[in-house]
């Protein structure tokens, strides 16, 4: 029921097929897929042609978190390089029902991703139209930063709203989920856990692996809401 979705920004990016056939032989569910425009986020990393070139390396659905301005302007291209999954994220989305729609009409699994200071009441008029909802733990745009404490709580929040709700969504993490901080990330009801550096900053992958797993098993069989 955890799921561990490495993200590939982490990885070295002079090896890109190395990194994706080793990630998935370490035990990865997902393979998570950052993309930064340079406008949404003070970042830019890759596009549609960098997944595309990746896709035929490796059987692991890719799940790709859309930090980009318009992004109802890509999802197509990146279907066609092979996504199974697209998150957009709110702030980023003038009319958040048609681009879920957008996504769940080309038969993949359709994400709205919320900001640390974005409220999870924005989304609750489309909660039945959700496949899962991304809670981005720190300020997106860069790996390596500290997770956010108090998204705990909004975490926990959410998964009393989707409870009430009776939904089946998925909850995602996102941002500083390592070893320390994936028990209580897990406790708080998320159960799809992205990692960047607490994966691929490791040498040993599948042991990295390994250990969020367990430790966000033990937290989630704590879970405050169930
Ligand atoms: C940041 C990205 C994250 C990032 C997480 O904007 O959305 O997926 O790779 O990196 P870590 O796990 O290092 O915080
Ligand atoms: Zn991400």
């Amino acid at each position: 029921m955890i799921q561990i979705a490495p993200s590939l920004l982490a990885a070295n990016f002079a090896r890109l097929q190395e990194e994706v056939v080793e990630i998935e032989q370490a035990g990865a569910d997902l393979l998570h897929l950052d993309v930064m425009d340079g406008r949404f986020v003070p970042n830019i990393s890759f596009g549609p042609l960098v997944i595309d070139a990746i896709r035929p390396h490796t059987k692991l659905p890719f799940d790709v978190h859309l930090m980009i301005e318009e992004p109802e302007k890509y999802i197509g291209d990146f279907h066609k390089a092979g996504a199974n999954s697209i998150s957009v994220h709110q702030e980023a989305c003038r009319h958040l029902h048609r681009t879920i729609y957008q996504i769940k009409e080309l038969g993949i699994r359709a994400g709205v991703v919320l900001n640390p200071s974005t409220s999870i009441e924005t989304i609750r008029p489309v909660l039945t139209d959700l496949d899962y909802v991304l809670i981005m733990t720190i300020n997106p745009g860069f790996g390596g930063q500290k997770l956010i404490p108090s998204m705990l709580q909004k975490i926990t929040s959410f998964a009393h709203m989707i409870q009430e709700a009776g939904q089946n969504i998925k909850i995602q993490v996102d941002g500083g989920v390592n070893t320390h901080t994936v028990a209580e990330v897990a406790r708080s009801g998320a159960t799809n856990l992205v990692a960047g550096s607490a994966v691929f900053g490791r040498e040993d992958r599948a042991a990295a692996i390994s250990e969020l797993r367990a430790a966000a098993e033990t937290g989630y069989k704590k879970r405050l809401v169930k």
